[in-house]
């Protein structure tokens, strides 16, 4: 079965691309200074991410991101084939994406100028990108009624754990750290060309109002949907199931409304408030 899962530290992750060892690894990896890190939650713009940086670092040419897959030039630390994937890849700066919460992460990175890009959106619309997902996913587990769903999410009992945690975890760290850029899914929509500047130049990569362009351009929904290398396409049926769904759904803000009742918006919002409550975060994601 593809949909088996990896308990670990009380957080299910999916069984078909982690094991206890890869997952063990990850904790006790020796980050270099010049690493770059891309976190997030699930469906909060990991891709999108992983093409602006790459793109940045060719300054705008498409050629990296058109002929080598994301999961390649920016593999996931905690999956099986990550120290295969890094090992053969001399590039510098290395770039490595994770999902993992900053209680199991962060101690890998203390005393560590790894540079972190955390990735947040508004959690309405990735429990709703997430639940998406499941259908096509066949390595996620069944993603039951919306509802159910829902509720899997507020409990943090989803695969990679919980959502709040997360967010919480990272960018918590904000305050006592400059390696830490925290950027939402939405500046990166209302604002594309004024995010990549901001990811830029906290890489310390300027680029030129051209090459700016060219990241805008390559990095939009429209060219990363008809690009196979982020798309997911190459990735066989039963793995995917491309009849189901599509990995570039719709890449909007807002897509909740089509999905929640009035009764589930209030019961969510209830549960935020009182698990926000110590975060020192403003609410960013913009409704
Ligand atoms: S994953 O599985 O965790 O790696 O997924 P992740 O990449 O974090 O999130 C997938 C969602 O991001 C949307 N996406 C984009 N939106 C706007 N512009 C661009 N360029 C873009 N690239 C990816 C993707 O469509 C998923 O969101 P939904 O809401 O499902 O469309």
């Amino acid at each position: 079965r593809l949909d088996v899962t990896e308990m670990f530290h009380g957080i299910s992750f999916p069984g078909h691309l982690h094991t206890q060892d890869s997952l063990q690894f990850a904790l006790k990896f020796p980050f270099q200074d010049s690493d770059i890190l891309i976190v997030s939650y699930p469906k909060s713009g990991t891709t999108w991410m992983q093409e602006i940086v790459s793109l940045i670092f060719s300054k705008g040419d498409p050629h990296l991101s058109q002929n080598v897959p994301n999961w390649a030039r920016c593999p996931w630390l905690e999956q099986y084939y990550f120290s295969e994937v890094l090992g053969s890849s001399p590039r510098a700066p290395r770039v490595i994406t994770t999902h993992l919460p900053y209680h199991l992460l962060g101690p890998a990175l203390v005393g560590s100028k790894a540079r972190v890009i955390y990735v947040s959106r508004n959690p309405k619309d990735v429990v709703v990108s997430f639940y998406h997902f499941h259908k096509m996913a066949n390595f996620l587990p069944e993603a039951g009624s919306f509802p159910e769903f829902l509720n899997r999410f507020l409990e943090g009992t989803l695969s990679y754990g919980s959502w709040f945690d997360h967010v919480e975890g990272w960018t918590s760290q904000t305050a006592s750290t400059n390696n830490l850029l925290h950027i939402t899914y939405e500046e990166m929509l209302l604002g594309l060309h004024g995010a990549i500047k901001r990811v830029s130049s906290f890489l310390k990569c300027p680029l030129l109002e051209d090459e700016v362009n060219n990241c805008v351009k390559h990095s939009s929904f429209n060219s990363m949907k008809h690009n196979k290398m982020v798309n997911y396409t190459m990735v066989a049926q039963e793995i995917m199931d491309h009849s189901k769904g599509s990995f570039m759904r719709k890449g909007k803000i807002g897509d909740w409304k089509n999905m929640f009742t009035e009764e589930q918006n209030q019961y969510f919002n209830n549960i935020f408030q009182s698990k926000m409550r110590d975060c020192a975060l403003e609410p960013v994601w913009e409704e």
